[in-house]
């Protein structure tokens, strides 16, 4: 089975970008996959040292899990620090990575603005901390949102380097694999990792400005849709998201141009596990004044028992917890191995 791996940060509220982007995938991908899911919580202090809550920031990405349908039983749930191993797997990747990848990374550059020398140095290095972690489980499939891409992508230059370098080593431990990346033949420990982006809304815009991303760091309230908001209130920023005053198209390249009809349109395909193109088929041609009610009737009806659940989850947590000590058990174990294999590979004795 294909190993399956992904990871969210325990920062603000979890909104509908972060549920159709990664969490509504994470729980379609449990059926044919062995799926690993991860609060990072040593990534939510690379920008911000000091939180105000966050055992329940973490125990709250962790109830979202489980209340949007993980199984932690088949499947593993758990939070990056009860794992070492993902923080040493790092240091290496510190050593194989290059500044200047992380120098072009546009995460990088966004978040630490214009007063870059004054950024931490794990913001900078971030990148070579979510390798680790897909990599010392060796997971080969990744779903995450469009903005993670760029990360993938150098996580698979650490691994094609580390592999490169280490040829012979690899060779003669006997744990790797030959693969051919490109045209190359390589002697790979470390696979090359897939980004599972696709999908209608593997970008979930802004409801008051559809070019610019939903997200947690957005003043306006009204611009996301948070997991935790009641029927009334997906009700209300629905009803005032931004649109244009023409009816919708019937075909998906009339929505070209229009980023909110675009948006709006994309997350009901998400939510309704469709295509735009379906979507546009039943309301091409409709107004906004008909197709809003209906989105708000979807967003309520997937949404509600999630929030419900996660409540319930979040009011007596030694559920969460257990779940949460289990799965780094299970997940310790099994980097415990990578650790014990790259560290014969590069020669520390141990
Ligand atoms: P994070 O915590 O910012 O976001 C969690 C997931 O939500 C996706 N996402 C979106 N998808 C669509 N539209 C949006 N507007 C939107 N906003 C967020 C993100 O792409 C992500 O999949 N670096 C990662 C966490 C991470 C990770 C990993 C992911 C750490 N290690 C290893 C995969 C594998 C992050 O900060 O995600």
């Amino acid at each position: 089975k294909p190993l399956v791996f992904s990871g969210v940060q325990p920062t603000g509220n979890l909104h509908l970008g972060n549920y159709l982007g990664a969490i509504r995938k994470f729980v379609a991908l449990q059926e044919n996959n062995d799926c690993i899911y991860c609060v990072v919580d040593l990534h939510s202090i690379t920008a911000q040292l000091v939180h105000e809550d966050l055992p329940g920031q973490i125990r709250s990405i962790a109830a979202a899990f489980i209340a949007s349908g993980i199984d932690p039983e088949k499947h593993i749930v758990f939070n990056q620090s009860a794992v070492p191993q993902h923080a040493e797997l790092a240091w290496i990747f510190n050593c194989v990575a290059r500044i200047g990848w992380m120098n072009r990374m546009t995460q990088f550059k966004d978040k630490a603005g214009k007063d870059r020398e004054n950024a931490s140095l794990g913001l900078l290095a971030y990148p070579s901390l979510m390798a680790a972690d897909i990599l010392v489980y060796r997971a080969t499939h990744v779903p995450v949102g469009d903005d993670q891409k760029q990360h993938l992508e150098l996580a698979r230059d650490i691994a094609m380097k580390f592999n490169l370098d280490f040829q012979t080593k690899i060779r003669s431990a006997g744990t790797g694999v030959d693969i051919v990346v490109g045209e190359e033949p390589v002697h790979a420990y470390f696979p090359m990792v897939e980004p599972l982006i696709e999908g209608p809304a593997p970008r979930v815009m802004s409801l008051r400005d559809g070019t610019k991303k939903m997200s947690k760091s957005d003043p306006s309230d009204l611009s996301r849709i948070n997991l935790m908001d009641d029927a009334d209130t997906i009700s209300k920023k629905i009803r005032k998201a931004k649109t244009d005053p023409d009816a919708l198209p019937g075909e998906v390249e009339g929505l070209q141009g229009r980023p909110e009809a675009e948006n709006l349109v994309g997350i009901y395909a998400a939510l309704a596990d469709t295509s735009k193109a379906k979507v546009l088929s039943e309301f091409g041609g409709q107004q906004f004044s008909t197709f809003k009610p209906a989105l708000v009737d979807l967003a309520v009806s997937v949404l509600s028992p999630i929030t419900g659940e996660m409540r319930r989850l979040m009011e007596d947590t030694s559920h969460i917890d257990a779940i949460l000590r289990r799965g780094g058990e299970r997940a310790r174990e099994r980097a415990e191995k990578t650790m014990a294999e790259v560290a014969d590979i590069i020669g520390f004795l141990r």
